[in-house]
């Protein structure tokens, strides 16, 4: 039996800032954003889009009469929690009407709760093949305006449906795993932006995807000849390109080219949408998905990071079902149909903050199905234009 990736669907807002506009506000070069970052255009987020409704925009898409009863459980990654205690899968179950013989939970570490999810769906639909876990990795990634961070800002969700026989992704039961205590970014509870020592943090995420690389290839005998592709998590897309080039000397010269090639498909939606924390690599393995001619059976590598921090190499083969046509589409029309932000606009939005009171939001500029529509009785508020 076959066990992974089923369905695999993005949301994001389409108000967006082009970063040539971002560099000459703050006084750089446009290419340290668009060839040192590599980072062209970053979503931005209105107040009345969080966590959850982020994720409710992308599930609806992979939720309906067909597979709702099958969901056993929510298994709901993110770092922008709306709430200490509560989580964000227990408000998603209701927005999409999912039954109640569930299990919603939230998962946190950084960028790589989506990633744990993954794991333990693969786990529980292998002893409960008739089920179905809908994963969740939605995230609004903010630095601050003015910051070395801000041109690495994105947000958005994730949500993948993890099945028996699927049509996208066979996962392969190995794995390597690596964590270990290490502050290269983090959030205490009282910021609304992230803290974070920038190279640090770069030069973790490489020493991690070395190991668990090194990890992986000696539990599996499998070597880099064995890969089509590989898919990185992309806090801006230079990063994953720097994994990348640490390993790419392992391949032959022929596969060398068709490596590079597969990354410049896997990066395309990140370069425009920024990052998204724990839904970026699996952005990016949609990105693959879409833009690159793969065949059934070719095997991919996938490198999960998250701060803090816990990092993850796994691998999977293109399904025998494998076809990318609706999604192709759905994002050529979506990138086609964004609204272009100018600065002050941009600085506006950012700033808008949902105070810590009741309040009632203006929806008019968020066209979304979902929305939050303000705090009542220190409760979010939530609405699905499809049922008012
Ligand atoms: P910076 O200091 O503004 O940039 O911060 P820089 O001066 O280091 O320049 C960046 C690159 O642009 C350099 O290339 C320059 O040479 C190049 P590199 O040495 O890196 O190869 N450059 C140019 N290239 C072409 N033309 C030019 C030009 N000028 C310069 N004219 C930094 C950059 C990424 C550090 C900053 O934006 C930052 O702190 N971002 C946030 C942290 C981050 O994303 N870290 C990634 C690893 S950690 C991670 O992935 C986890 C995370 O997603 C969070 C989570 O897990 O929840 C972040």
């Amino acid at each position: 039996m076959q066990i992974g990736i089923d369905q695999l669907a993005f949301y994001t807002p389409s108000t967006y800032l082009d970063l040539v506009d971002l560099a000459h506000a703050r006084g750089e070069e446009p290419d340290k954003y668009r060839i040192g970052i590599g980072q062209y255009e970053q979503a931005v987020i209105p107040v009345t889009q969080d966590a959850v409704t982020l994720a409710a925009n992308a599930a609806a898409k992979v939720v309906d009469e067909t597979n709702r009863d099958q969901i056993a459980m929510v298994l709901f990654g993110t770092e922008s929690g709306i709430d200490n205690s509560k989580s964000a899968a227990v408000y998603l179950k209701r927005l999409l009407n999912l039954p109640d013989n569930i299990r919603a939970i939230e998962l946190k570490q950084a960028c790589y709760g989506a990633t744990a999810g993954v794991q333990f769906a693969h786990d529980y639909v292998f002893l409960h093949p008739d089920k179905q876990v809908l994963v969740i990795g939605a995230d609004i990634a903010r630095y601050g305006l003015n910051t070395p961070g801000e041109v690495t800002q994105g947000g958005g969700a994730v949500a993948l449906t993890i099945s028996a026989e699927p049509k996208l992704l066979n996962l392969d039961n190995e794995t390597a795993f690596k964590s270990e205590d290490i502050m290269d970014f983090w959030r205490p509870l009282y910021r609304t932006e992230a803290l974070v020592d920038g190279r640090f943090s770069e030069n973790v995420y490489i020493d991690f995807f070395k190991t668990v690389w090194q990890d992986y290839q000696q539990q599996t005998n499998r070597t880099i000849a064995d890969f089509t592709a590989f898919a990185f998590h992309l806090p801006f897309t230079k990063m994953g390109l720097k994994a990348l080039r640490a390993i790419l000397p392992e391949a032959s010269e022929a596969q060398q080219k068709q490596l590079m090639a597969n990354f410049e498909a896997s990066r395309q939606y990140n370069q425009r949408v920024g990052n998204l924390y724990t839904g970026s690599l699996y952005l990016s393995l949609r990105s693959l998905f879409d833009n690159a001619s793969l065949k059934p059976g070719e095997r991919i590598g996938l490198f999960s990071y998250g701060s803090g921090a816990e990092g993850e190499f796994f691998s999977g083969t293109i399904s025998e079902q494998f076809d990318v046509q609706v999604s192709r589409d759905e994002f050529a029309n979506f990138f086609k149909n964004r609204q272009r932000l100018n600065m002050p606009e941009y600085e506006r939005l950012f700033s808008q903050q949902l105070p810590a009171h009741d309040v009632l939001l203006d929806l008019s500029h968020d066209d979304a199905r979902f929305v939050l529509t303000g705090i009542k009785h220190d409760q979010r508020q939530y609405l699905d234009r499809q049922q008012a």
